[in-house]
């Protein structure tokens, strides 16, 4: 099913792939990529080229977009540029996703193939749901935040602002991840990763690098 519609991936790497595939099956119609990296230009990833810096698309005509770019600080530092330009970002959720009907996905968040987003959920903007995660109920994922493949939220989680989960990482029933804090890959934290921090391991301590 086509909506006809018109976007732009900005990025270029290969989570780009993964992001264009999941668009086109939700209908939509990639026509072109945009990444910072010089050695990135003309590229094909998926068929599609990438034609330039993200700074061109910057200045040109307003499209719809959505970041295929994993580091989560980077997506909060262009997308404020990208909004004052008139470029509209736009939400991509695979359909193999299994996404509650009250869940809500903001602007700009991408949903892969496999995830499970629950009852009242709530997804916040340019979030990422990697492939396979799961989102349980109640939960909240703050904007900017990342859940890796296979990673585990549970009721009533909560993110905080560009928080980020490993890989099949596990946050407990009512955990809160604090602004951008990190759980390294397969850690689990039952309650609560300090704001800014890392933890690792099961039980997830805090370590400094
Ligand atoms: C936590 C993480 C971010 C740290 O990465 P890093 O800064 O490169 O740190 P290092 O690999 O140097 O590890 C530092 C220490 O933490 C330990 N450590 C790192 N990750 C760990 C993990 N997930 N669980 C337990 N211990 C871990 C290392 O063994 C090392 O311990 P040491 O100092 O005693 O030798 C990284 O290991 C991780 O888990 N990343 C998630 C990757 C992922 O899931 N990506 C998905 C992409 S889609």
């Amino acid at each position: 099913m086509s909506t006809g519609k018109e976007m732009v991936v900005l990025g270029a790497s290969g989570f780009a792939a993964e992001v264009i595939e999941a668009a086109e099956l939700a209908g939509w119609i990639v026509t072109r990529l945009y990444d910072d990296d010089a050695a990135a230009r003309n590229r094909e990833v998926m068929g599609r080229k990438c034609v330039g810096p993200i700074s061109d698309f910057e200045r040109s005509a307003k499209a719809a977009y959505i970041f295929a770019i994993g580091h989560n600080e980077v997506r909060q530092r262009l997308a404020p540029r990208l909004s004052a330009a008139g470029h509209e970002a736009v939400a991509v959720v695979h359909p193999s996703a299994a996404v509650s009907r009250t869940a809500v996905i903001s602007a700009g968040a991408y949903v892969a193939a496999g995830a499970f987003v629950g009852p009242q959920v709530r997804v916040g903007r340019h979030a990422i749901v990697n492939a396979g995660a799961s989102i349980g109920h109640d939960a909240v994922l703050g904007d900017w935040t990342q859940v890796c493949p296979g990673a585990r939220v549970s009721g009533f989680a909560v993110l905080g602002e560009g928080a980020f989960m490993g890989s099949n990482a596990v946050l407990g029933p009512h955990g809160v991840m604090g602004e951008w804090s990190k759980l390294g890959a397969s850690s689990f934290a039952n309650r609560s990763v300090e704001a800014h921090s890392l933890a690792v391991g099961v039980p997830a301590k805090k370590i400094n690098l």
